[in-house]
């Protein structure tokens, strides 16, 4: 997987004492470890791989040049406000829309002129599923297996079991909530390779979105790859192992979850003993909305700052001192605006 791993490999390979280096090796540190080499021997086809994927809906950019990949375990949170291009993406990813521009690979295979061999490997959750009002939950599982070419009862009763839900009742007569199971039990069964999830936790209770969250990580555990789109972090930052952030079809950042919580805004509050001035704090880089009042000093500020601040305080006599982890989503925010978070706070379900 890694290159250093390849290179090590490559030049372990030639017999020895023939004293030739195969063309396109390089001379490596020997101290950097050696990756196995069934790793190193290919690198395993990406999961998802999208290049310059663009759909345009008459004159209208839904999604513009998106290039990602995602590999096998992962999870991606795609996050973006209302009409960002969520469910256009999805749906293209699944060949079920044709791009415009650019191409959908998914294990390698192009997913639009070969979708009926892709979903057999892909469990779908749509954004507002289709109901089938008449059907119960085991009759559509029925069918859905039989066009996936599979059938999992086994799978079937676990998750019903797990999401406490009644597969013997019509759709109809269930609650918004509990058709979400449904819907929910239709995406994992048969144990796919790649999930696809456009917005899984509307109409959750807690208890039910905690199960799901669990479900996730476990199928992430067992090599299964897992996209979910959403509106906010908050959502899906115990569950992905990166996000993408998506506005107006453009694909603004990708960020790994560790990064970003390197990125994490502290708050940062300080009283000392007497006043002090405020220029003892301004230059210190990173810092955001610093305010200094008499003997008073508040800001926010990401790790990386810590240390310079704390040393700057430490000029003065201080009597009390604070510093709080933001959550994620206000770390996110403040690198990426607050646009989107209005659009979503004030939409917080999907109007279509
Ligand atoms: N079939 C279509 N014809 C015309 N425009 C469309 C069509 N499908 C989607 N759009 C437009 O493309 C844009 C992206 O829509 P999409 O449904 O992908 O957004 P989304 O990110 O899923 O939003 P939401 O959070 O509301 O579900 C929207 O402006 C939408 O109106
Ligand atoms: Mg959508």
């Amino acid at each position: 997987m890694d290159s250093a791993g390849a290179h090590l490999d490559s030049i372990r390979s030639p017999g020895r004492g023939t004293g030739r280096t195969p063309p396109g090796t390089v001379e490596v540190d020997p101290r950097v470890p050696a990756a196995p080499a069934a790793a190193a021997a290919r690198a395993p086809i990406p999961v998802v791989r999208t290049a310059g994927l663009t759909k345009q809906f008459g004159r209208f950019n839904a999604l513009t040049d998106l290039t990602v990949e995602m590999t096998q375990g992962e999870v991606f949170g795609y996050l973006g406000p209302n009409g960002a291009g969520k469910t256009t993406t999805i749906r293209l990813l699944l060949g079920l829309l044709r791009p415009t521009r650019g191409r959908v690979e998914l294990f390698g295979v192009d997913a639009w002129s070969r979708a009926a061999q892709v979903h057999r490997r892909v469990g779908y959750l749509p954004a507002d599923p289709a109901t089938y009002d008449r059907l119960t939950g085991r009759e559509l599982v029925t069918y859905l297996g039989h066009l996936r070419g599979r059938q999992d009862p086994t799978g079937v009763r676990a998750l019903a079991d797990r999401f406490d839900v009644d597969l013997t009742r019509p759709l109809r007569s269930l609650s918004k909530g509990n058709r979400q199971k449904v819907a929910l039990i239709l995406a994992f069964m048969g144990e796919p390779e790649l999930i696809l999830l456009d917005e899984p936790t509307s109409g959750l209770d807690p208890l039910v979105q905690q199960e799901f969250h669990a479900l996730v990580r476990e199928r992430a555990a067992e090599g299964s790859s897992v996209l979910l789109s959403s509106h906010v972090l908050a959502e899906v930052q115990r569950m992905a192992d990166r996000v993408g952030i998506l506005r107006r079809g453009r694909l603004v950042a990708v960020e790994s979850l560790a990064d970003l919580r390197a990125k994490a805004v502290h708050h940062v509050s300080a009283r000392f003993t007497h006043a002090v001035p405020r220029e003892a704090f301004a230059d210190l880089p990173g810092l955001r909305d610093l305010t200094v009042q008499g003997a008073a000093m508040r800001c926010g500020a990401p790790e990386a700052s810590l240390d310079r601040i704390v040393k700057a305080i430490a000029r003065f006599e201080v009597v009390d001192l604070t510093c709080q982890e933001a959550d994620l989503e206000e770390t996110f925010l403040a690198f990426y605006g607050q646009e989107d978070v209005d659009a979503a706070h004030h939409h917080p379900q999907d109007p279509a």
